[in-house]
């Protein structure tokens, strides 16, 4: 399976951290935020990996990451997303390099603490359809919010006032090659962008979206908050 981490946008939220440079650039605890989507993927065993990237210092990646040797890589892929689309237009930029194969996801400001690789070997048998990542939360209205009854993900909000639970869906996503195609025929949400969790609703119409509780920590590292948090976590995870 082929691997993407999604690092576009603008990262307007960290603002003026983000001013001069790309958010992914920026440091949690001891590594820039990058490191950690792409050690992800390469600890579940992926080893063809695309970094969707955008905005300031894109050739940063470049002089930081080189070729992937650093990450036991033979290569590293990139391409670049102009504005700020959404995560599904940044995924839809990756079609021609996941030809055809299924494709794990990671969104550049996930940090996760769980090994993904029994996950990929699942997904590997699954026929087809998408497996996405649920982890409780205490703000789940900062997220996608699935709602789930008899076991199953019924239904996924982004952003809801009224959470229907307590669970993020996280930014980790597994898909079949139909990803691309239902990319193309959605429409951009109220904020502009290009949902992933409008991509993930149409899988679960299709009856084909599987899901798995993740364990260990898991944070997104976009606010200030959560930057500041996903350093703790590394930082108590080192010590220990
Ligand atoms: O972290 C998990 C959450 O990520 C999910 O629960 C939500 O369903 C999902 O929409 C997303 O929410 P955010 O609002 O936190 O996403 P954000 O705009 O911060 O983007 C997250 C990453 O996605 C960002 O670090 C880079 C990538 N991205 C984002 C946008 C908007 C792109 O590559 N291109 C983009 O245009």
């Amino acid at each position: 399976m082929k691997g993407v981490v999604l690092a576009g946008g603008l990262g307007t939220r960290l603002s003026p951290l983000t001013g001069v440079t790309n958010k992914h650039l920026l440091p949690v605890y001891d590594k820039p935020m990058i490191y950690y989507p792409i050690e992800t993927l390469v600890r579940a065993g992926i080893r063809d990996i695309m970094i969707v990237t955008g905005g300031n210092s894109a050739g940063d990646f470049l002089r930081l990451l080189g070729n992937g040797s650093e990450f036991g890589l033979k290569d590293l892929y990139y391409t670049y997303q102009r504005g700020e689309g959404g995560i599904a237009e940044a995924l839809s930029l990756t079609e021609h390099f996941a030809d055809g194969e299924k494709i794990v996801v990671v969104l550049g400001d996930n940090i996760i603490e769980d090994n993904m690789a029994s996950f990929v070997q699942e997904f590997e048998k699954q026929k087809n359809g998408a497996r996405i990542f649920l982890k409780e939360v205490t703000d789940p209205e900062r997220f996608g919010v699935p709602e789930i009854k008899e076991g199953k993900v019924v239904g996924i909000e982004e952003k809801p006032k009224k959470p229907k639970s307590k669970y993020a869906v996280t930014g980790i996503y597994m898909y079949d090659e139909s990803v691309f195609d239902i990319v193309k025929t959605l429409k951009p949400s109220r904020r502009g962008e290009l949902e992933i969790s409008d991509v993930n609703n149409r899988y679960i119409k299709e009856g084909t979206l599987e899901f798995d509780i993740l364990k260990g920590f898991w944070t997104d590292a976009g606010t200030f908050e959560s930057l500041f948090h996903a350093g703790q976590l590394v930082q108590a995870k080192k010590r220990n």
